[in-house]
């Protein structure tokens, strides 16, 4: 079962552009909630923390807007991953890439080799300083599917 903590604007924060960190809560809060949904200057994303580290991405999946702070965290062939709880897409905490298992339908005894579909879900950096967690929005201006589901405005959970 997933853990999720909703978090929205009312918190401190520094003056911010798409483009300037963002505090989204305390270390200490975010450690505890694993998974926290939070919107930095309109856009949602979602902040986990697992293994030690703190990740962030686009909280809605690429594949068809699943929010993914309700999906759970495993250990794809030793890339720890989100699954999305809609389709059970894998997307990569630290890089988004998706990943799949593809098979050699011309050999079909073949095991399935681990594949990727190269970045599908925006990645923010997150930087943690003394007790506070910031957020920097990605300022890559190459398309990244999961960029989809900002250019429109889409029906919130
Ligand atoms: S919406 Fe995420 S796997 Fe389909």
């Amino acid at each position: 079962m997933s853990e999720l903590s909703e978090r929205t604007k009312g918190l401190p924060s520094e003056e911010c552009s798409s483009s300037e960190s963002v505090f989204v809560g305390y270390r200490q809060e975010l450690v505890r909630n694993r998974k926290t949904k939070y919107n930095v200057n309109g856009r949602d994303i979602v902040i986990f923390y697992h293994n030690g580290n703190f990740h962030a991405m686009d909280q809605r999946c690429y594949h068809a807007g699943g929010p993914l702070e309700k999906g759970d965290i495993e250990d794809i062939s030793g890339r720890w991953c989100i699954i999305c709880p809609y389709h059970k897409q894998k997307i990569t905490l630290d890089t988004g890439e998706g990943l799949h298992f593809s098979i050699d339908p011309k050999n079909l005894k073949k095991p399935p080799k681990l594949c990727s579909k190269g970045a599908v879900q925006r990645i923010h950096q997150v930087q943690v300083k003394e007790d506070k967690v910031f957020v920097t929005l990605s300022s890559t201006t190459q398309y990244i599917p999961s960029d989809f589901y900002y250019s429109k405005k889409i029906e919130k959970d």
